[in-house]
């Protein structure tokens, strides 16, 4: 099966799915060639499969894709329901899971090793600010790093107010310019691109 018709057939639940965000993750990774790649953040795998299609597609590179699983409090997914999914599109040599709490797992990474980073664990300002503070320098220079939010819409959110959370808007001040060139692509619930300087 080509990876356009997974991509767009798969039958999960995603906010990415609406606006095609799988097609884009699966665009970035053919167009920069990542070899170590994570993900952190899967519940069914919509934008797990989307990133390993790009890797089998590019022959090159492999996906350790994290997430708390059956142990998450809220909506949330079981590994062997994603395990069954990654067989069933053959992409099982590209990417691995790893049920583990994200800030535990970013601490056994090597330093300056990292290609790509998706991060989507529920995303706010705190959980942004955090995995910066141990997951930047675990990136090479010239890292993707994509990031879901960043537009005034996704803050906005019902649950973020709800619950309290910081913007993640608030992330973009000085210190993230020197750190990083970014992008907002702002079609709900927006999607941000990061390369590391
Ligand atoms: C919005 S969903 C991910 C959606 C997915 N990326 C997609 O393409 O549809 C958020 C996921 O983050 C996971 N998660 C939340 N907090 C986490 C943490 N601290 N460590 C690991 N996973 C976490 C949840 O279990 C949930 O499956």
């Amino acid at each position: 099966m080509d990876s356009f018709s997974i991509i767009e057939g798969m039958d999960v639940e995603s906010s990415y799915k609406n606006n095609n965000f799988g097609f884009m993750m699966y665009s970035l990774v053919r167009l920069y060639k990542p070899e170590k790649c994570y993900e952190f953040g899967v519940l069914d795998g919509y934008s797990t499969v989307s990133i390993a299609c790009a890797l089998r597609d590019n022959k090159l590179g492999n996906l350790t894709a994290v997430d708390l699983f059956e142990e998450y409090q809220y909506k949330n997914s079981t590994i062997d329901s994603v395990e069954q999914r990654l067989k069933k599109y053959n992409l099982q040599q590209c990417a691995s899971l790893v049920k583990n709490d994200v800030f535990s797992e970013i601490q056994n990474i090597e330093v300056g090793s990292l290609d790509f980073v998706h991060l989507d664990i529920s995303n706010d300002e705190e959980k942004l600010k955090n995995f910066l503070f141990y997951g930047y320098n675990k990136m090479k220079k010239g890292c993707i790093f994509l990031f879901e939010g960043g537009s005034k819409e996704r803050d906005e959110v019902e649950w973020m107010k709800k619950f309290n959370k910081g913007k993640i808007t608030n992330i973009f001040d000085q210190e993230f310019k020197l750190k990083f060139d970014f992008l907002t692509f702002e079609p709900f619930p927006s999607l941000t691109f990061c390369r590391k300087k």
